[in-house]
């Protein structure tokens, strides 16, 4: 039986993931180590919390005692490092915080696995993978044409997206040093259910809902490159169990839109079904994010050939059917909104 040790796997996308998971798989065992961080949240677990096939423990990556007894009380043979500071505006007011995250808790976690699973120099346990879960924000920013693959070199601009690059790097050391068998796994934006509203999707939902203005950062002519996130779920899965040791595969189905659109897109949708009193007067374009990226696209050819993923969530559908959760579960909203929440958003926000 496969045992997984999930990081932060109390956030967005991790949690989609345990879920999707379990729901798949009756013969493997996940831990969840998880900081719970202002982006984790017990709630998003709910589903998972009386699976026997489950575990959670609330510990800190970085934490070298925490993580080593886990490996000592589980057979773990695989790990997903979903674990980050993950949002572009936090890393521009407070990277710190980035760096020890992202670099300094991704190399205590290689360091763990490659002790527990190396047998000898070069040599690991049967079937052991550690995959780093990054971003196609570390390639930079493309221009009107043109897309990611996996050979553009890695050109960082955010303290997040650097943070992100760096971990990368170590992890391919790893494996170039160590042969400790890795992927990498670089995806384009992700949207779905349990999205902290911090992210331009759900920030904008939220807002709509309370009548609110929505900050657009400039002319709102960036584009995004957007992913429902169980079909992100899907791709790590499958590069977990399929994926050749050390490569990168990139994520992403073709589905570029400008910020304005997207804005533009939540506002007619809840006009129409919820709420005609909403419009485009809430639209308020703001003072630009420093170093912003123009435009992401990725090229996914190497996923689909090499292991047969493709996107099966259409945009139109995954939109709908994401505006329809945060309809559906105002209550988790308001839990996530309230508190720290409203001081990140008048500190973010008040001054643009
Ligand atoms: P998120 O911010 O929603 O969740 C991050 C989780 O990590 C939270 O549960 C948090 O509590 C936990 N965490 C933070 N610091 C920790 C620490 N030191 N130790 C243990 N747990 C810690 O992030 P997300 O959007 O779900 O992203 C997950 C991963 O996917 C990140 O690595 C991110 O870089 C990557 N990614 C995200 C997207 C996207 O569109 N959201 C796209 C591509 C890649
Ligand atoms: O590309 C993958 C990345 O996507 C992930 O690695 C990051 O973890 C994730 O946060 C996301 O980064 P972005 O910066 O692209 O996502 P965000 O939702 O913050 O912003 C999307 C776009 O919307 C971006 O061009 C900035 C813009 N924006 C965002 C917010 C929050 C606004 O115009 N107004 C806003 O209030």
């Amino acid at each position: 039986m496969k045992t997984i040790l999930v990081t932060g796997g109390a956030g967005f996308i991790g949690s989609n993931f345990i879920i999707y998971l379990l729901e798949k798989y009756k013969d493997l065992n996940v831990i969840n180590l998880d900081k719970l961080t202002y982006a984790g949240n017990m709630e998003n677990l709910k589903n998972a919390e009386n699976n026997q096939q489950y575990a959670f423990v609330q510990a800190d990556i970085c934490n070298k005692e925490d993580v080593s007894a886990l490996f000592v009380r589980y057979s773990i043979d695989t790990v997903i490092n979903f674990a980050a500071e993950s949002h572009v505006d936090r890393s521009i007011s407070d990277p710190e915080i980035f760096v020890r995250t992202n670099i300094l808790g991704t190399i205590n976690l290689l360091n763990i696995a490659k002790n527990a699973w190396q047998i000898e120099e070069d040599q690991f346990q049967d079937g052991v993978k550690f995959l780093q879960v990054s971003t196609d924000e570390v390639y930079g920013s493309l221009g009107e044409t043109g897309f990611f693959t996996e050979k553009t070199p890695i050109n960082p601009h955010s303290p997040y997206s650097s943070s992100k690059a760096s971990a990368d790097l170590l992890v391919s050391a790893y494996y170039d040093t160590y042969k400790l068998p890795v992927n990498i796994t670089r995806c384009s934006n992700n949207y779905g259910p349990y999205q902290f509203p911090e992210k331009l999707i759900p920030l904008m939902i939220n807002n709509v809902l309370a009548h609110k203005e929505l900050p657009v950062y400039g002319d709102g002519k960036q584009v995004r490159d957007w992913l429902y996130v169980e079909d992100h779920c899907k791709a790590i899965d499958l590069v977990a169990q399929k994926g050749v040791p050390g490569a990168v595969y990139n994520i992403g189905g073709h589905n570029e839109h400008t910020n304005i659109a997207i804005v533009e897109l939540i506002i007619g949708y809840i006009k129409n079904r919820v709420d005609a009193e909403v419009g485009e007067h809430l639209i308020k374009h703001v003072t630009d994010r420093k170093g912003h990226d123009k435009r992401y696209g990725i090229d996914p050819k190497k996923i689909k050939d090499e292991l047969g993923w493709y996107p099966e969530t259409a945009f139109d559908v995954g939109i709908q059917k994401t505006i329809d959760w945060y309809l559906e579960n105002k209550e988790w909203l308001q839990h996530v909104t309230s508190g720290a929440y409203q001081s990140y958003y008048s500190e973010m926000y008040g001054k643009k």
